[in-house]
């Protein structure tokens, strides 16, 4: 029986288990519970001889304790080898792309114009959005009647007849103008980017809500040739050195002498191989406006322009309507 163990150790210590099969094979040839060797050897052991009993059984106990270790020892060892060659993760599936916003076109534009006018020296300003009659008008020099007024192009939070003359969604940015020159004394340089409202037909050019850049610059001996200076400063750094603009005499009521910048678009669809599009209005500001404000129009003169950031975004982008801005198909904005 001694002998029969010495075998069976050697067979055990020399055993390779090369998979989780084999690891199984080799339990039960050992400890299966109906045939396995040393399971039968157990049963036999009240054949030896009782001085010898004590000795065979310490003997085949370490021979069970020794099978039981390696075979755990090779499940270990299977199994991280098995993990190894089919891992979870499948690699060769492509990645998922997370989901990201985008800027809005509108902000973008609006950001680049704010950040180049900010490196020319001019400073940000705000004004609110619900404006008084005074600072959207009768302070910009219009006349009472003028046309701008009137319902048609003018959203009244107040009626006009009213004892304060009427409260208007701001129909333009050059409120801020007004509201810049009350509470700071040249030299002013600023600009103004913000909502502004019309009471318009909707339709591919026009919206009843569009955004505006006002700017502003007041001091000693400042002309026209400065202004016509900048706006072409801003148009080459904006649409590049190859742009084609143009200064067209306009009239606004807050401004004299007025003008119109356009810029030439190339669209190989039109006849003339592309046409001006108007980007802003602009010029130098009117006396009446420095003196509703306290400014000494003799010693002070200034320059204002006003551009429409979606005319400029539609440029930029080549976009043909302007109501593609405020729908927020995201199928369209994703794409900016
Ligand atoms: N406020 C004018 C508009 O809305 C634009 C403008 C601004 C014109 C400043 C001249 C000077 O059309």
């Amino acid at each position: 029986m001694l002998d029969r163990i010495d075998e069976l150790r050697s067979e055990i210590n020399n055993a390779s288990i090369n998979s989780l099969e084999e690891a199984e094979e080799f339990r039960i040839r050992y400890l299966g519970q109906r045939s396995g060797i040393i399971t039968n050897l157990f049963k036999k052991i009240g054949e030896v001889a009782p001085e010898d009993r004590p000795t065979v059984g310490k003997e085949l106990n370490a021979l069970k304790g020794t099978v039981e270790s390696l075979h755990e020892a090779a499940l270990a060892r299977l199994e991280e080898e098995t993990d190894g060659d089919a891992p979870e993760v499948d690699l060769t599936l492509p990645g998922r792309r997370p989901q990201t916003g985008s800027v809005h076109p509108l902000t973008q534009t609006l950001n680049d114009i704010t950040r180049l006018f900010e490196r020319f020296g001019f400073s940000v300003a705000e004004g609110p959005e619900i404006e008084d009659d005074w600072h959207n008008f009768t302070a910009l020099n219009f006349p009472p009647e003028h046309p701008a007024r009137d319902m048609q192009d003018t959203f009244f939070v107040e009626s006009p007849d009213g004892p304060r003359n009427g409260v208007v969604l701001r129909t333009h940015t050059s409120p801020v103008q007004i509201r810049v020159m009350e509470n700071t004394a040249p030299p002013v340089r600023i600009i103004a980017p913000g909502r502004v409202y019309r009471n318009e037909a909707i339709s591919y050019k026009s919206f009843c809500l569009f955004h505006q850049v006002e700017g502003l610059y007041i001091d000693e001996g400042v002309t026209l040739g400065d202004l016509k200076q900048i706006l072409r400063t801003f148009a080459e750094a904006f649409f590049g050195e190859v742009v084609q603009m143009r200064f067209r005499p306009s009239y606004f009521p807050f401004t004299e002498p007025s003008a119109e910048v356009d810029i030439w678009w190339e669209d190989e669809e039109h006849p003339e191989g592309g046409r001006w599009m108007e980007i802003l209005g602009s010029g130098m500001v009117h006396p009446n406006v420095l003196e509703s404000v306290g400014v000494d129009s003799e010693r002070y003169t200034g320059y204002a322009f006003g551009m429409g950031v979606e005319r400029i975004a539609m440029l930029r982008y080549g976009i043909d309507d302007i109501r593609t801005f405020y729908e927020n198909d995201v199928r369209f904005l994703e794409q900016f």
